[in-house]
């Protein structure tokens, strides 16, 4: 029976089995990821390895340098999360890979990975929307979580916010009309001196500072739609510090880190909490490397007792990338009947 035909068949047994193991592997950016999730919730092993120290230098992520290591690491990282894992390979049901969005090299990695282990393993192949996973990371912390809610994905390359209507079903109610809410931060970052990513230093500096001192443009970002802009807040910080250089005026580094993490994290909230009740849900979840942020954490929370909503937050561990959180998208994903065929190809600009 060809590849496809016979993975149908083995998907349909699947989803009348009581316990479903799915591997999950993540290279979409500088994370190099694997794990194995049972039905969609619980982490049996989860492996990551972080090329954050190889990007540093250069301020950002090296698309080449990403791929380059992402395929010296992949089988190590997928032979210690099945080595952790009772039972190793034996018990894995099926594959499950992010396919994008993302850096297309680094994409590529996990995917040809995934296919080969598919075909070699006679596992059905998952194909795994990033931003998907992310939302997913809800599921493995908050186990009484159900949709539906309202989520706030909040990372390097997106701010969206999403009702979750159901396993696999998502609106898009608004996103990022420029720059994403983590590239804010790491470009804020990188004007203050700070090394990349500017997320986690933005918010160390910001603790000594004066968040009221220096106020923040955010006209566009109050207004009643569910869209973000961060990018003309980036450009009064770097005006105003440029501006502060070339006068000789003395300023703390932290009172603008405080500053611009203030800006950004009270719109995040607050759009994500207006949204969740325009919607009428109970309930807000955020997700993504920036929802790791405690100030972000602490002002949603704050948000949601006040109207009386219900508020899910990932540990911080798999906020950032990890390969848990695909497992689980890769999970709900097959419940619903959506697996691949080994034609499967990288796809960077995918959408929700
Ligand atoms: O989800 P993620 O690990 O990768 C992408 O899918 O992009 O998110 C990375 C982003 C970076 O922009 C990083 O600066 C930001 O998340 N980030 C944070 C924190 N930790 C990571 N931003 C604010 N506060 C943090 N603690
Ligand atoms: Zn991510």
């Amino acid at each position: 029976m060809p590849y496809f035909d016979d993975m149908k068949t083995r998907m349909k047994m699947l989803c009348d089995k009581e316990d479903v193991f799915i591997l999950g592997i993540e290279t979409s950016c500088d994370e190099t990821a694997a794990a194995v999730v049972k039905n969609g919730r619980d982490v049996v092993s989860s492996s990551v390895f972080s090329q954050i120290d190889m990007h540093k230098k250069f301020g950002g992520v090296v698309p080449e340098i990403a791929s380059r290591q992402h395929v010296l690491s992949i089988l190590p990282v997928i032979d210690d999360t099945i080595s952790n894992c009772q039972g190793g390979w034996d018990c894995i049901d099926a594959i499950a890979v992010t396919k994008g969005p993302g850096l297309v090299g680094a994409l590529l990695s996990g995917v040809s990975t995934a296919k080969a282990l598919a075909y070699a393993k006679k596992l059905p192949l998952i194909g795994v929307n990033h931003i998907q996973g992310h939302i997913c990371a809800n599921f493995i912390e908050n186990k009484d979580l159900e949709p539906p809610f309202v989520c706030l994905a909040a990372s390097g390359g997106h701010s969206h916010l999403y009702h979750v209507k159901a396993y696999g079903e998502f609106e898009l109610l608004g996103s990022t009309v420029d720059d994403a809410a983590g590239e804010a931060l790491d470009k804020a970052a990188r004007v203050l001196g700070l090394p990349y990513p500017g997320g986690p230093n933005i918010e160390k500096l910001a603790k000594q500072g004066d968040a009221k001192k220096y106020p923040m443009p955010g006209k566009y970002n109050k207004q009643q739609h569910f869209n973000f802009s961060f990018s003309g807040l980036k450009t009064a910080m770097i005006t105003l510090v440029r501006q502060m250089e070339k006068d000789d005026v003395s300023f703390e580094k932290a009172d603008i880190a405080a500053a611009f993490q203030e800006a950004v994290v009270s719109t995040l909230a607050n759009k994500a909490v207006r949204a969740a009740k325009y919607v009428g849900v109970n309930s807000v979840a955020i997700c993504g490397g920036v929802s790791a942020n405690n100030e972000l954490r602490c002002r949603l929370k704050e948000l949601c007792d006040k109207e009386d909503l219900a508020c899910y937050m990932p540990s911080l561990s798999l906020c950032t990338d990890n390969a848990c959180m695909i497992a689980s998208a890769g999970y709900f994903q097959m419940m619903l009947g959506n697996i691949e065929d080994l034609t499967l190809n990288a796809q960077p600009g995918l959408r929700i």
